[in-house]
């Protein structure tokens, strides 16, 4: 047997330290944001980018040690494209982990997409039900709501102001009908009845004949998601057809946020329920809205605060596993244990990797989304079909 020295041996040792202290991934992650920057959506996707590099900076450019580099693709809120754009950054780019989107209809593409190639993806909006219901995996998580969520908040609320027939308007897409039926389910719970559901194809924004039914229904409430351009034009039509002064108009908080410079004295007063409101008055909000400014010269809205958390997020996930995000297992354990310290108040990640986080009612107050109460504590997603494959 080959014999060697006590030096020789205090030397491998050594070499063999050094090669376990470089066990940490060398070289930048790369993160691919699929997110619309163009279309209805646009400034959506803008305020999560945001969002999402303030954390990353507010971390001197890193998360887990590890420098990020960061592939954009623009997924224009089109569900058609939504396949070819995902394997752009998983096949050609390589990203180690997608960050996107906000579109219901492009994220459930997104999601088969990651769990078939492995790659992790952490969803800073889009809420559909299937991404954290039958298509949830260990490598999914979301930093923002179902679209369940704000919706059954805002029926419980409609109910107790004594509302009875009550008719909803929406784009016909799964964010739209999910929280339509999130609404219709507390709402009629509450002993109320959706009269009526009315749609129009997304991204088309010609409301006149389905808010000249509404006058001829005489509601006693309407419930509606919209957002971006579309919620803009919503709620300008709605009051300039007289309606406002006639019958309330609720929403889930799409409806008035990011929207308020753009929407005016026509959205004064409309109540919303969200996951985040102006008027928290928190270190943590505060904190961060003034670093927000600091950085773009606007005001954050909820997209901004849900690419903060999905940096977050990722974050956590790194930490957990010294910036290897292969070790899938140990990532997800170590955001499952995670409190995510938001703007928005503090949550958790359900079983399903959904927040579980207090919904605010929120009144309009000039060009603010003013708090004026929790509307639901602590609302979990149900995460209906979830087996977590
Ligand atoms: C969605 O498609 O899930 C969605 C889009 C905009 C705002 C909220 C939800």
């Amino acid at each position: 047997m080959l014999k060697r020295s006590p030096a020789a041996l205090v030397a491998a040792s050594l070499a063999l330290a050094a090669s376990c202290a470089v066990a940490q991934p060398a070289g930048k992650l790369k993160v691919g944001l699929m997110l619309p920057y163009t279309g209805t959506y646009a400034a959506l996707g803008v305020a999560i980018e945001n969002g999402f590099r303030l954390y990353a900076s507010e971390q001197g450019g890193k998360l887990g040690g590890r420098e990020l580099e960061f592939i954009k693709v623009d997924d224009e809120s089109d569900p058609a494209k939504a396949t070819d754009n995902v394997n752009k950054l998983i096949k050609r780019d390589n990203v180690d982990v997608i960050v996107g989107t906000v579109h219901s209809g492009v994220v459930a593409a997104m999601a088969r997409a990651a769990k078939e190639s492995g790659t992790m993806l952490i969803v800073p909006n889009a809420g559909a039900g299937v991404v954290t219901g039958p298509m949830c995996g260990p490598g999914i998580f979301r930093s923002s709501f179902s679209n369940w969520q704000p919706a059954y908040a805002m029926g419980e609320v409609a109910a107790k102001k004594g509302h009875k027939r009550v008719v909803t308007i929406t784009h016909k897409y799964a964010a739209g009908d999910e929280s339509v039926g999130g609404f219709k389910e507390a709402f009629e719970k509450g002993g109320g009845k959706v009269v009526k559901d009315l749609n129009l194809p997304f991204p088309n924004v010609e409301f006149q004949a389905l808010l000249t039914e509404i006058a001829s229904i005489k509601p006693d409430a309407v419930y509606t998601f919209f957002a971006g351009g579309a919620a803009v034009k919503f709620v300008k039509d709605y009051s300039a057809a007289g309606l406002k002064k006639a019958i309330p108009l609720y929403g889930a908080g799409f409806l008035t946020d990011g929207t308020l410079e753009a929407q005016g004295a026509d959205a004064d007063g409309l109540l919303t329920t969200l996951h985040y409101a102006d008027g928290l008055n928190t270190p943590r909000d505060n904190a961060f809205r003034l670093a927000y400014v600091k950085a773009y010269k606007l005001q954050p809205d909820v997209y901004a605060v849900q690419g903060y958390d999905a940096a977050q997020i990722l974050g956590v996930g790194l930490a957990g596993t010294k910036g290897d995000i292969t070790k899938k297992a140990e990532f997800a354990a170590a955001v499952r244990k995670a409190k995510i310290d938001s703007p928005r108040g503090a949550f958790t990640l359900g079983a399903n990797h959904n927040p579980v986080q207090d919904i605010y009612l929120r009144q309009v107050v000039g060009k603010e989304n003013k708090t004026i109460g929790i509307a639901s504590k602590a609302l979990a997603d149900p995460g209906k079909g979830c087996t977590m494959k």
